[in-house]
């Protein structure tokens, strides 16, 4: 796993390194490119770059295939807190993607658990996902996999634990009562099975998950710590993240920066 700091913007830096992974990998219509998305505040700005890359004609989103990582159960598509809102908001309304290559889970299904196996297929008949983007939860969680979710966990329905329903208020007029209580997710196999994963940590609330990501074994207590494990992640965070690290990673951080302070981001390999 590579623990990298920056201190540039979270988002831009990330948007640069999706545009390049997206150029490199040249998709056609015959190999596309396959990338799992995220919510929440902290990737906002990496959609305003990846928008901006489309705008400066930087890169094209015709020959990608998207796949959301979760989606909340019974609130309305046109809802303006919907995952599916939200994402058309920040990016699809905004870039060239073919709208039938765009897969977001379906909260209002009929049949959540067969909506829920549906999406599995899906992504396996696309080859399978080449970079899941992501971001963490306070207590660690990973799309919307609360602790105690095993490790080989599939694309499934769960409901929301407490500390998510009371972080997701704000989006919600900070009335709990109208957070909805339930969500279908992608599974933590369904993103650590990504051949590439990325994923974004800013501030201080998310330093305790940093701290078991870094300093201690994987434990399903910590979802997030399913990617110690992966052959290909890159955590990207900024120094509010890192405040719980022990001394000595601190320390490590602290020469790498020293080293190389021209550099816009430094890499700990752990
Ligand atoms: C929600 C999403 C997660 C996301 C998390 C963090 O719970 N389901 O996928 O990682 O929010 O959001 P924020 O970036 O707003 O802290």
């Amino acid at each position: 796993m590579r623990f990298v700091l920056t201190d540039q913007n979270l988002g831009q830096w990330a948007a640069d390194y999706i545009v390049e992974k997206i150029n490199r990998f040249a998709p056609t219509a015959d190999k596309k490119f396959v990338l799992g998305l995220p919510t929440g505040g902290t990737v906002v700005d990496m959609y305003a770059g990846l928008c901006a890359a489309y705008e400066q004609r930087k890169v094209s989103f015709k020959q990608v295939v998207t796949f959301n990582m979760d989606e909340y159960v019974s609130l309305p598509k046109t809802h303006p807190e919907s995952y599916y809102a939200y994402m058309h908001r920040n990016l699809f309304d905004h870039i060239d993607i073919d709208p039938s290559n765009v897969h977001i889970l379906n909260g209002n299904a009929p049949h959540l658990e067969q909506e829920c196996e549906k999406y599995e297929r899906a992504i396996a008949f696309n080859g399978g996902i080449e970079l899941f983007l992501g971001g963490v939860g306070r207590n660690g969680h990973l799309a919307f996999n609360e602790p105690g979710t095993p490790f080989s966990s599939r694309t499934h329905r769960v409901a929301l634990t407490k500390s998510t329903i009371e972080a997701n208020a704000r989006f919600f007029e900070n009335d709990l009562s109208k957070v909805p209580t339930e969500a279908l997710t992608v599974g933590i196999g369904t993103v650590t099975d990504a051949r590439e994963v990325l994923i974004l940590v800013k501030g201080e609330k998310k330093a305790a998950a940093m701290r078991r990501l870094v300093e201690e074994p994987p434990t399903v207590d910590c979802p997030i710590t399913a990617l110690r494990n992966h052959p290909n992640a890159t955590i990207l965070v900024d120094e509010g993240a890192c405040k719980e690290l022990s001394a000595a990673t601190q320390e490590k951080l602290r020469v790498l920066r020293e080293r190389a302070p021209e550099q816009k981001s430094w890499t700990l390999e752990i």
